[in-house]
């Protein structure tokens, strides 16, 4: 018989669900963004009195953990974080990520950089063996779009989309970068960074995740 596949959501379940192994008393943990992180959100209600708070990547993140009561930080206030818990669009065997899909990335990559462990959650489907299937987002400037777009197209050959209508938390636009192929994500990280109008790169490889968990049957801690 061919076992039926397993659910999406249920994953996402998972691999949130084994993060909070990663939490201890009196920490203040920083959260990610997207719908994986909404189920570690929901899982670390119940953990509420025992961490001091959370630094948050994004406005909807944000708003679930104060629903759920948990003290949103400022991360000036916070100082250096111990964890860092997000999910990510593409992982590769490196632990190198594309991140941004719910366009959140430049915060997301302020708290990855002040924490000393980021742990990554994931459905078994982001798991890739080479970065840039899923297009990758840049934070731009809005003034700045169309050439970082050209500058974008004349670096790497791939195809920026305007993420029409779309405005980050930060009041910027998103770029949509399809089919590349990335074979030097720090490479192409610190290259892409270089851009004048470039606020962020959705390319997490100079800081990669420390530990990938891959919900599924079972959940695989990377
Ligand atoms: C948001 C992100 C998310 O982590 C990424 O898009 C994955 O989201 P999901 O858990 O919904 O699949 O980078 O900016």
């Amino acid at each position: 018989m061919i076992p039926a596949k397993f659910p999406m959501s249920e994953a996402k379940q998972r691999a949130a669900q084994k993060a909070i192994d990663y939490l201890e008393d009196d920490m203040i943990v920083g959260v990610g963004t997207g719908s994986t992180v909404a189920c570690f959100i929901d899982a670390l209600a119940a953990w509420k009195g025992r961490i001091r708070g959370a630094v948050s990547s994004s406005e909807q993140s944000t708003a679930q953990l104060k629903s759920h009561g948990i003290d949103v930080i400022d991360l000036n206030t916070a100082g250096p974080l111990s964890l860092y818990v997000d999910g990510a669009d593409e992982c590769d065997p490196h632990k190198r990520l594309i991140k941004g899909g719910g366009g959140a990335l430049t915060r997301e990559k302020i708290i990855a950089q002040a924490s000393q462990r980021f742990v990554c959650i994931i459905d078994p489907a982001k798991q890739v063996p080479l970065l840039g299937n899923f297009p990758l987002p840049i934070e731009v400037i809005p003034m700045a779009r169309s050439l970082v777009a050209r500058a974008i197209v004349g670096t790497t050959g791939g195809q920026p989309v305007w993420r029409e209508g779309f405005v980050t938390d930060n009041g910027n636009a998103i770029l949509d970068v399809h089919n590349l192929r990335i074979v030097d994500p720090v490479g192409l990280e610190r290259e892409l960074n270089q851009i004048p109008g470039v606020v962020c790169v959705g390319l997490f490889a100079q800081r990669a995740a420390d530990v990938v968990i891959v919900g599924g049957e079972p959940v695989k801690v990377l």
